[in-house]
């Protein structure tokens, strides 16, 4: 039995990683599967949420009674989800969005040239920090953010960077070792004062959990 802790809540998810066009057949791209998020979506629904995800290409269906918004660049995350946010009791940022992207699309495909000897050369620019701009843009007091950590050294250190540098109440790393399109994982919950770590276990437990979590915490931030 699941109680319903997130009746009446708006919960919006990041999800996957994005895709920078570099050509029109080639691009940057990482190895997110979009599975942890997609898997905190359905556990959202289930907890009564109205659940909005917008997702990178990724090969999921969609969790039943979830809102779907498709996109492939950092940008076209950003332009999705920053207008939806202040609307949002929880934002959860899952996606493993492409730090970079190519400073040009080219409008063809790029073709060899000298017999393949001379390699192009690709400026590169960043993309735009969607959960900065996020935890910048909404009421602290009305939507909880909650950031990821996918790192492979000093997890709850970097973590802990994270929550300054993003300025959100929780981050969430990512301890197994590379969990990118498996089934399961583990996870160390970072705030401003501790750490707590949720065990191995399927991807779906574990976001029952996370929600569970965080439903604890808007509720301790907001008696009603
Ligand atoms: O430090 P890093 O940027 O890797 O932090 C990861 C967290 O920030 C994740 O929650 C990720 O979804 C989010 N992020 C973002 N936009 C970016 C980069 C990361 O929302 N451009």
């Amino acid at each position: 039995f699941q109680p319903k802790r997130l009746a009446g809540k708006k919960l919006l998810i990041t999800a996957g990683p994005t895709f920078e066009p570099i050509d029109p057949v080639r691009g940057i791209t990482n190895l997110s599967s979009g599975k942890m998020g997609f898997a905190i979506a359905r556990a959202a629904v289930e907890a009564g949420a109205e659940v909005t995800l917008v997702a990178g290409p990724v090969h999921l269906p969609t969790p039943r009674g979830v809102r779907r918004l498709d996109v492939q660049t950092a940008q076209q995350m950003f332009d999705a989800v920053l207008p939806l946010a202040p609307q949002q009791d929880i934002v959860v940022a899952t996606a493993a969005v492409a730090d970079w992207r190519p400073a040009q699309m080219n409008a063809h495909k790029i073709k060899k040239k000298d017999g393949g000897k001379a390699a192009p050369v690709f400026e590169l620019t960043e993309n735009p920090d969607i959960l900065a701009a996020v935890s910048a843009s909404v009421d602290p007091a009305k939507t909880f953010c909650v950031g990821f950590a996918a790192e492979s050294q000093d997890l709850a250190k970097h973590a802990r960077e994270k929550l300054e540098r993003k300025r959100v109440p929780l981050i969430v790393g990512n301890l197994g070792p590379v969990t990118f399109g498996r089934d399961d994982n583990a996870l160390l919950l970072v705030d401003a004062q501790g750490e707590r770590e949720l065990p191995h276990n399927d991807k779906l437990s574990l976001a029952r959990e996370l929600l569970r979590d965080v439903a604890e915490r808007i509720a301790k931030a907001r008696p009603t």
